[in-house]
């Protein structure tokens, strides 16, 4: 297998999806969550710096894929898109997907084999794969990888137990641990495809 460095054009076998269900709510409920201006320009701006393929923003909520889509069309189509090209740049990896099944099926049809399916999370799992190995193991490029980020209060358990590997949680030095996924995201993009 071809084995290469993300320094040199960055991951096209990499993409990463943001869940707006299932997720859990405050009473780990599962609920459907509201798509955000933000997430959408602050990990697009990630997922482009870092090199990767797509950015899937997942809901199946009709109402909510279509302010999404009218918020891409806006920076890619519209006054958005001369007014700043970078930004235009960055949405062009987002696609908006009904479910994580419906990525995944995306992903096989487009690299011919299935994605290995990457979880995200604040507290230790016993499947833990740790920055450094992922990152080596998605230097192999014939192989594709979706890492998956939640919001609301986090990805539920069948979509932990559906992941091929958990990556390793970002940890401060005390017991605070709740950072947005914005910042999650980009946290984690860095260590593994960051240039040092
Ligand atoms: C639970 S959501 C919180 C969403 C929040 N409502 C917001 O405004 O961003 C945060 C997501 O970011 C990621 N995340 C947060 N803290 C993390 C950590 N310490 N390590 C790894 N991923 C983390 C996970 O994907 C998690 O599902």
């Amino acid at each position: 297998m071809q084995q290469m460095s993300g320094a040199c054009g960055g991951y096209p076998n990499v993409s990463i999806a943001l869940l707006h269900h299932p997720v859990y709510d405050k009473n780990r409920q599962v609920v459907h969550t509201a798509v955000t201006n933000l997430d959408i320009h602050d990990i697009a701006r990630s997922a482009r710096t870092f090199g990767l393929s797509r950015y899937y923003l997942v809901t199946p909520i009709p109402g909510q894929q279509e302010l999404a889509g009218r918020i891409l069309r806006h920076w890619q189509e519209g006054w958005g898109a001369t007014y700043n090209p970078k930004r235009k740049a960055a949405l062009e990896l987002v696609r908006v997907a009904d479910s994580l099944d419906d990525v995944l099926a995306e992903m096989e049809v487009r690299f011919g084999r299935p994605a290995k399916l990457v979880t995200t999370g604040a507290r230790i799992h016993p499947r833990n794969v740790t920055f450094g190995r992922l990152t080596e193991l998605m230097g192999v490029r014939e192989q594709p990888y979706l890492i998956v980020f939640g919001t609301g209060w986090g990805l539920t358990e069948e979509v932990f137990d559906r992941a091929d590997m958990v990556l390793e949680p970002i940890k401060g030095p005390g017991e605070y641990n709740h950072l947005s996924v914005r910042s999650a995201a980009a946290i984690i993009m860095d260590r593994l495809f960051g240039v040092r």
